[in-house]
């Protein structure tokens, strides 16, 4: 290599502006596509908010890559700038409860969000204070400094207890702000989330709720066409688009995956010198995809779900071709090695079970009861729904 020459190559041949296609991307309104209805009806439901009213609570549920995240956003935002046209206050904070799981915690993020210590005096420190102390702060916070504070609980179902939404939905009617109101945005993957909840978060926490759809191929498409300045001029082959948003339409619609398998495309296009995206990568592209997906969805699963994938994965790779699926006592006994070489106590068959049906939800593997034959009573057998292969790689890299 000469000594002009950089180590980082030429200006990127595949991409102008990849940050498009990033999933934290926040597209302007007119870019957000086929979600006019859903727009509408949440400014709807939090519009007193734009006077200094109270904001309906709200709950959004929908599969991954629906939008719901990116509509949150953007609602409030809008939101925020037409009550500031009307000298109204708004704060937004957004947490994802995925990361922030426990109640104090969401608080202290809330808090931290909200605030400005220049204008409010107030300190929200990382440590050393009470969850108490951290409502205190937050309800002083928004009297101080707000009109109203709306908060987006991202992945809600993931909260490890009801209190905080307890807290959080009833605060303006409990009085624990005055001057200022509060309300609340729920958003869950899970279909069935409300059933969880008791009847008096449940009636306050979902005044209104929304389902968000999945997209077709042609809402797909016009997403990923939006997207396409992402893209250097002429690089992407014109039959890319439609064969990634047919792809992902066929896998539930998700507009995620579509942004993933194009963003992927381009990556390969350039690791193969190419200055085409051509068709040819989006399978690869795909396989690519899934692996993330899968690496991402095990790495957010407990300890032991982990070693009860690897203990499945070896087991189907032991097993004779036509006969992977494999009886919960046996995956208990390649659990218990699997555990012994990780130097942890495995836990007990009862907590085992749960966590296979866990992944059994999450469509990580699938279970069926069989009958041993007479009198023998029932068993359950499991099977991986991805290669074991793929499995293993994913859960070293979680
Ligand atoms: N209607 C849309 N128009 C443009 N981009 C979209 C649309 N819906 C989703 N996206 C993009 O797809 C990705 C996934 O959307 P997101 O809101 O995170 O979905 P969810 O929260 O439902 O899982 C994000 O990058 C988002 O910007
Ligand atoms: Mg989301």
């Amino acid at each position: 290599m000469s000594e002009s020459e950089s180590f980082f190559g030429d200006p990127d041949p595949i991409f102008a502006d990849k940050e498009l296609l990033r999933v934290s991307h926040l597209p302007e309104g007119d870019r957000i596509i086929g979600r006019d209805q859903e727009l509408q009806k949440l400014a709807n439901a939090i519009k007193d908010a734009q006077r200094g009213g109270t904001p309906n609570n709200v709950l959004i549920y929908g599969k991954t890559g629906t939008g719901k995240s990116l509509c949150s956003k953007y609602i409030t935002r809008d939101l925020t700038q037409a009550a500031a046209d009307n000298g109204i206050k708004v704060g937004v904070a957004y947490v994802d409860c995925f990361q922030e799981s426990t109640e104090t915690q969401t608080v202290r993020t809330i808090a931290q969000a909200l605030n400005d210590p220049t204008q409010t005096d107030i300190t929200v420190p990382h440590t050393g204070v009470s969850t108490s102390d951290y409502y205190r702060r937050l309800w002083d916070i928004l009297d101080a400094r707000l009109d109203v504070g709306l908060v987006i609980l991202d992945e809600i179902d993931k909260l490890e207890d009801d209190n905080v939404l307890m807290q959080l939905s009833r605060a303006a009617e409990a009085g624990k702000v005055t001057e200022s109101t509060l309300g609340v945005i729920g958003i869950s993957n899970k279909i069935r989330y409300k059933d969880s909840l008791n009847e008096r978060v449940k009636s306050s926490l979902s005044e209104r709720d929304f389902v968000f759809p999945p997209y077709d191929a042609n809402q797909l498409r016009e997403i990923l066409r939006s997207r396409a300045d992402a893209f250097r001029e002429g690089v992407l082959d014109e039959d890319v688009i439609p064969k990634v948003a047919a792809l992902a339409a066929k896998e539930h619609g998700d507009a995620r995956k579509a942004i993933d398998i194009l963003r992927y495309a381009g990556e390969i296009a350039d690791e193969h010198g190419d200055d085409t995206v051509r068709v040819e990568y989006v399978d690869e592209a795909h396989d690519r995809e899934e692996q993330a997906r899968l690496s991402e969805l095990i790495a957010k699963q407990p300890e032991h779900s982990k070693y009860l994938l690897q203990a499945l994965s070896l087991q189907a790779q032991e097993a004779p071709d036509d006969d992977s699926a494999i009886p919960t006592k046996d995956i208990y006994s390649m659990y218990e090695l699997v555990c012994e070489r990780n130097g942890v106590d495995p836990l007990k068959m009862r907590r085992v079970r749960d966590l296979l049906s866990e992944l059994a939800f999450l469509s990580l593997i699938e279970q069926e009861r069989k009958g041993r034959g007479k009198g023998k009573g029932a068993h359950t057998v499991n099977q991986l729904v991805d290669e074991p292969e793929v499995v293993v790689e994913a859960c070293k890299s979680a």
